[in-house]
């Protein structure tokens, strides 16, 4: 058997794809295959402060940096780079867009070095994001206007020091005018100028420059009905085309937003023909569950990059835009936003590593189905049993579409908290604020109005045929009706329901197919390892109780707006609930949670007593066999203890010590207890026992007796 390829990562490559087919028992008997890569640029960021914390990452510290130094042990770094090589990414660039400026200090270029030459063997080429102020902040000079020559002899001088010390230095990655990032728009010129001036610098060293198209104004007056935060990558971009440099790239995130569970594809992407481009992925799950949700990103990306934005008569995908075919030109290709840390499983859940997987198959190939990329990541991950495979592939790819559904549906966004955690629910968290994510939801209506006609003109930044779909209601798609119009929540929907039944109806059916979820993985007991297995059916039954909050937060917060009943009693009834307040409690307070709709009756309760509380009730339905589901709030601040008794039998008690990012009652903490099978008879009382820890008072919300089925 010959393994080749026409330089030493080619051969790296092909002896991956070899390993590869023999792990996913593959025949090789008669193995006569020939590979290359879609695309030049298959590139990993990582979003890494440089005293260890991850911006966006929701696994642990950084593995590169610790104190504002490199790690001593790089010894994660070299198994990344393998692990990155072994999906065919040739690119990483390590350090936060939000860039630390001390990145660039001669002594911290010296600890980088280390890193390319852990990257080196993997063929992982090392870059940086750097701060366009630099050389104000630490370069001494007293502007940073990328036309003036003092500032662009610091930029030359600064990466000739680059590449002394590290010769096969890929590049960086700009974020300016955006978010708090200084840019050229402080001396009233344009990312052009900046970019280009940092172009010229890197250009004899064979370097490239990313320039983020992540440009906006997070102070957007929301009173305005023309605003429209959508606009403005377009806006800046589309008139710079052809004015930048061969050796930059403009790097554009898939939608004109921010990584939502939905949005449509970035108009940028058929704005520019005449400069290169590449497509930003998020692989870390910041708006889709942040890893403590199952939610497989490749369907979704799949649909962005086979989206044809019709630039001319034959076919032109993002994923032909991106990788420089349909304009000829001489780069591009896939950034993903992987934002590993320490942790074990790198991505925390276990199941989350698809994404990352998928990624690299995808730069590698886009035209590999989601349904390949899952079949092979589950075989390299979980061996060849053709159940595990099938159960685990399904699960996975019904997963984007059950996230969407029970968080926020018909492209109105994700409805998470944006200006907290990006988390869970937080409807309103995105209204009235310069931040610009409206969906604008009243008591009449929701949606944006981005029509050229009534709205904001985003949609005029689409090529004709493509705007045409979009401007009118009729030929949008239900899936980003809300994206694009305003509408009444009795608008009926192309699959005939009306917007407002659609809103109940999809998080009812998310929040089924989350409760499946965790069902079907029971199946796999005893095929897959005891470890793993216990593992992911923790994270799934988290998941399940999560996608409950998140039906309830949005279709009360909808039913009480609109004052439109569901038409099938689901929303605002839950006769089987015994809220916390309402029990008879020792110790334990009534507290208000706000927003209203993340708990259960907008309040929950708190244990105000250190040795403990009780809350209790009396059960008055049949003997018979029933579910507890005891909704509590699990916050990063402590660790309480709960027990739960019926009658005189003890049932269950816990720990609240999952990592949920807050330390506030509401839809980021709270979390369900599944108790299965208790015998209850009339009169018997339930007692919940609460014991505080720290600054979390064992809170609770309610306790749902439902028969086992
Ligand atoms: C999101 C994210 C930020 C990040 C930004 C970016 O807004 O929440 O943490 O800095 O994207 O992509 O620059």
């Amino acid at each position: 058997m010959i393994v080749t390829g026409s330089t030493e990562r080619a051969v790296l490559y092909a002896v991956f794809a070899l390993l590869s087919k023999i792990a996913r028992k593959e025949s090789i008997a008669t193995l006569d295959e020939r590979q290359e890569p879609y695309v030049p640029v298959r590139w990993v960021d990582q979003w890494d402060n440089l005293d260890g914390r991850v911006e966006r990452g929701y696994t642990g510290r950084s593995i590169f940096f610790e104190r504002d130094a490199v790690r001593d042990d790089l010894s994660k770094v070299e198994d990344y780079a393998r692990l990155l090589a072994s999906i065919g990414v040739n690119g990483c660039n390590v350090n936060n867009v939000n860039a630390d400026p001390r990145v660039l200090d001669a002594r911290f270029l010296l600890q980088l070095r280390r890193i390319a030459d852990v990257f080196r063997p993997w063929g992982i080429r090392l870059s940086i994001s750097v701060d366009l102020g630099s050389p104000k902040t630490i370069g001494g000079l007293e502007t940073f206007d990328p036309l003036d020559s003092r500032v662009a002899e610091w930029w030359q001088r600064k990466v000739d020091q680059i590449y002394q010390q590290i010769h096969d230095f890929a590049g960086f990655v700009v974020k300016a005018d955006s978010e708090g990032q200084v840019g050229p728009s402080s001396y009233g010129r344009t990312p052009a100028d900046a970019a280009n001036m940092l172009a010229r610098a890197l250009a004899p060293h064979g370097g490239v420059l990313f320039y983020r198209a992540f440009v906006y104004n997070h102070h957007l007056d929301w009173r305005d009905p023309k605003n429209d935060r959508a606009k403005a990558a377009y806006d800046i971009f589309h008139p710079l085309d052809g004015k930048f440099e061969r050796n930059v790239i403009i790097q554009i995130k898939n939608g004109p937003i921010d990584f939502q569970a939905r949005e449509p594809v970035s108009p940028l992407f058929s704005g520019l023909e005449k400069t290169n481009e590449a497509i930003e992925l998020q692989i870390t799950q910041e708006y889709t569950g942040q890893q403590c949700h199952l939610c497989f990103l490749v369907p979704m990306w799949k649909e962005v990059l086979d989206f044809d934005l019709q630039v001319g008569r034959d076919g032109t995908p993002v994923k032909d835009l991106v990788t420089g075919r349909t304009f000829q030109r001489s780069s591009g290709g896939f950034v993903g936003v992987a934002n590993v840390g320490l942790d074990t499983n790198w991505l925390r859940h276990p199941l989350a590593m698809a994404n990352l997987y998928g990624f690299g198959r995808l730069a590698w190939n886009p035209n590999l189905s989601a349904r390949t990329i899952v079949e092979e990541w589950t075989r390299l991950t979980f061996g060849n049993d053709p159940v595990v495979v099938q159960t685990i592939s399904q699960m996975q790819l019904a997963s984007w579409h059950a996230y969407e559904n029970y968080t926020g549906p018909l492209g109105a966004q994700t409805l998470t908290d944006i200006l907290g955690s990006h988390y869970g629910p937080g409807v309103e968290s995105s209204e009235r604020n310069g931040w610009g994510q409206w969906h604008r939801a009243n008591d009449k209506g929701i949606g944006m109005d981005r029509t050229v006609a009534t709205g904001t003109g985003y949609v005029g930044q689409y090529r004709a045929p493509v705007a045409a779909r979009y401007e009118s209601i009729e030929t949008t798609p239900d899936e980003l009706l809300l994206f694009f119009h305003h509408v009444p929540y009795t608008l009926p929907l192309h699959s005939g329901k009306t917007v407002i039944q659609h809103i109940y109806d999809s998080h009812y059916e998310g929040a089924e197919l989350a409760a499946d979820f965790a069902r079907r993985w029971n199946s796999l007991k005893g095929r897959i390892d005891d470890e793993r297995y216990a593992d992911v059916l923790a994270r799934l039954e988290y998941q399940a109780g999560h996608a409950i909050v998140w039906r309830d937060a949005i279709c009360n917060w909808f039913l009480r707006a609109s004052g439109i009943p569901d038409a099938k009693g689901r929303a605002g009834h839950h006769p089987n609930r015994v809220e916390a307040e309402a029990m008879q409690l020792q110790g334990y307070v009534p507290v208000e949670v706000t927003p209203w709709e993340n708990s259960s009756g907008g309040k929950a309760i708190e244990c105000v007593q250190p040795q403990g509380c009780t809350a209790s009730f009396r059960f008055t339905n049949n003997s018979g066999l029933y579910d507890l589901d005891i909704e509590y709030f699990d916050l990063d601040n402590g660790e309480s203890r709960y027990r739960v008794f019926a009658g005189t039998q003890f049932v269950d008690e816990w720990t609240a010590n999952g990592h949920l990012p807050t330390t506030k009652l509401g839809g980021d903490s709270s979390t369900r207890r599944q108790i299965r099978r208790v015998a209850l008879r009339p009169g018997d009382e339930i007692r919940i026992e609460g014991i505080p820890s720290g600054g979390e008072r064992a809170p609770l919300d309610y306790v749902e007796i439902s028969a086992t089925p």
